[in-house]
């Protein structure tokens, strides 16, 4: 690594890239109850490809403008999803946005407060914008495969991403981003409607509908595994290079 990538870590607060001798990863980075689950989530293979899952009830929602679609979400029952969560998280930002960052689903803090990622790994996703000088909001449009928080923070299962999709389809449809940047594996693997791994689907451009897509690391993973840091700093300049 070269001092001014060593730099920007720092400044993005993700260098130096130590953990608290003798204490896990998890409990050194990352309060517990709310970001642990999603971190452990993001090397954990999905089960089915959600293209391969059965359901009943998928929202046609293809010619939705955005106070339509916002309504459909706010009152969407598809999914046992919305029994268990205080509110839908819908998504944030610029409509107009060249950049969309889109990650797995609410957690505890997002539930709450109805915006997404703006719990300890919304911080770091703000530090990872700021360090490519980008602002939430600004240009940039944050939205999470499933609107609904999964009890205790669990994966979003196969029918669950597959009834919720269509919402975050509609959603990249009326922004048209020049870039879609997947915050992780559950994000990209619903995107690409594929199974992959996470490293396979890294340091490359994919096609989303004729939008390229980006695949990187979720800031929870990256908050509970230091030592990915430097990589996801890799996706990022290669991001920036993309849109330049
Ligand atoms: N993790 C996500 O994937 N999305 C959020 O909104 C918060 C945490």
């Amino acid at each position: 690594m070269n001092i001014r990538d060593e730099n920007v870590l720092r400044e993005l607060n993700l260098y130096p890239m130590w953990v608290r001798r003798g204490v896990p990863a998890r409990q050194a980075d990352v309060p517990v109850e709310v970001e642990a689950p999603a971190a452990a989530k993001a090397e954990t293979p999905v089960a089915k490809s959600p293209s391969t899952v059965e359901i009943q009830n998928i929202p046609d929602v293809s010619t939705l403008d955005w106070t339509a679609l916002k309504d459909k979400v706010r009152d969407c029952t598809a999914c046992k999803l919305r029994a268990g969560c205080t509110q839908t998280v819908f998504g944030v930002g610029d409509e107009q946005a060249d950049w969309l960052f889109v990650g797995e689903g609410p957690g505890a803090d997002e539930d709450a407060q109805g915006e997404p990622f703006v719990g300890q790994a919304g911080k770091l996703l703000d530090n990872m914008l700021f360090a490519i000088g980008l602002k939430r909001g600004d240009n940039v449009y944050i939205a999470n495969v499933v609107k609904c928080r999964p009890p205790n923070n669990r994966n979003p299962e196969a029918d669950e991403i597959a009834t919720c999709l269509p919402y975050l389809q509609q959603q990249i449809a009326l922004i048209k981003p020049k870039l879609i940047v997947a915050l992780g594996k559950t994000a990209a693997t619903a995107l690409l409607e594929r199974d992959a791994t996470l490293g396979s689907l890294r340091g490359t451009t994919h096609d989303f509908h004729g939008t390229p897509l980006l695949v990187t690391y979720h800031p929870a993973y990256l908050l509970r595994s230091p030592a990915e840091k430097a990589k996801a700093w890799q996706d990022l300049k290669f991001a920036v290079a993309l849109l330049r």
